[in-house]
């Protein structure tokens, strides 16, 4: 009897054990949902323009994203697709082809608001016609340091009748000359106000090794799948604190191994309710969304303000970066504590029970 009370004890201890070790086993948890509006609000107005910046603000979004690309004087517009076809309108010479191969000028005698009023004329507004691509200046210049960014570095690849020359070269530094003269650095480092993100691994890795402080998220393309971004996650958080994946390669595995490694979720591109809803019960800190207004209507009262969205989604990386025992095994989001507790509580009432007999 003294020997099964004894081995009760014990594995009264391992339970105990475990529950200390997994309270010491960093992961991130407690931050806010964050609200991306995808190019801005872009199922409501034309991607990418301050029109659909406002209207994403005002819908609820806690970060505006933009696409950069660089035009052939060098300077960062924010413009999704390569080329202009899509969504500008204008004169051929300059509005059509890679916008890597005008200039500036050419490039703001683009209409960018007229194709959404041809292609959702339900959600059609005349003030759209003419809208210009704006520069990333533009963009800091409005928003200053007031709003949480999303900036997406696009393409190392030269373009096309270019070889010589890579599409991206400089656009990295430009953009950190512009965040500093914007006074976007250390909000950034400090509470998140601006996130880069990127498809290309060397763009993070060339931005970590200028500044290591600036918080980096790692997107996965659609071609992926759950499993090899798993394979990914030891190496992206060599440099980035978060990943984004499509959304329909997020699963509790998912959700949990990139935790276990203190790094954020993000999917992208949510457009209807109950996938945001999918998206959020299985855990993840935030996703972008052509319709800001859904999902901060999702969210409801549990939806972060536009201010406090990034201070906190940083405090969790910190605190669970502080915590982060370097060799955090990789459950694939099976919590661990649930099950060694409960095989000690078996094996407690399998001595208690044997005990018993023999008394
Ligand atoms: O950056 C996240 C999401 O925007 C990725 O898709 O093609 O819209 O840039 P894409
Ligand atoms: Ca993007």
């Amino acid at each position: 009897m003294h020997l099964t009370k004894a081995l009760a004890v014990l594995a009264g201890l391992l339970a105990v054990f475990c529950v200390s070790g997994a309270a010491q086993a960093a992961e991130l948890e407690g931050g806010p949902v964050v609200n991306v509006g995808h190019r801005g609000t872009a199922g409501l107005a034309p991607e990418h323009t301050i029109a659909s910046y406002d209207l994403a603000l005002e819908n609820g979004a806690d970060y505006i994203e933009q696409d950069l690309r660089m035009t052939s004087d060098g300077v960062l517009v924010v413009l999704h697709d390569e080329d202009l076809d899509r969504t500008t309108r204008g004169p051929a010479e300059n509005c059509t082809g890679p916008v890597g191969e005008k200039t500036l000028e050419q490039v703001k005698t683009c209409d960018v608001g007229s194709f959404f009023n041809e292609r959702y004329p339900e959600n059609a507004r005349d003030e759209y016609e003419g809208l210009k691509i704006p520069t990333l200046e533009e963009v800091f210049r409005r928003y200053g340091t007031g709003t949480n960014y999303y900036v997406e570095t696009r393409s190392s690849e030269a373009p096309p009748g270019n070889p010589g020359v890579d599409a991206s070269s400089g656009m990295e530094e430009e953009l950190l000359r512009l965040m500093d003269e914007y006074g976007l650095g250390e909000p950034a480092a400090g509470s998140w106000r601006v996130l880069i993100q990127s498809f290309v691994p060397a763009s993070l890795e060339e931005i970590h090794a200028k500044d290591p402080t600036l918080p980096l998220v790692q997107l996965y393309s659609d071609e992926e799948t759950g499993g090899t971004i798993r394979a990914d996650l030891e190496s992206a958080g060599g440099y980035a604190v978060g990943i984004g994946p499509s959304m329909d390669d997020v699963d509790r595995g998912l959700v949990g191994s990139a935790h276990t490694r203190c790094l954020a979720v993000h999917p992208y591109t949510l457009l209807e309710e109950p996938d945001m809803r999918r998206l959020i019960d299985l855990g993840v800190d935030g996703m972008f969304t052509d319709f800001p207004n859904r999902l901060e209507g999702v969210l409801g009262e549990g939806a972060a303000d536009g201010n406090s969205a990034g201070i906190e989604s940083a405090e969790a990386s910190r605190a669970c970066l502080s915590g982060a025992a370097p060799e955090v095994p990789d459950t694939g989001g099976i919590p661990l504590l649930p099950y060694a507790a409960l095989g000690a509580l078996l094996l407690s009432l399998c001595l208690l029970t044997a005990g018993l007999r023999r008394a």
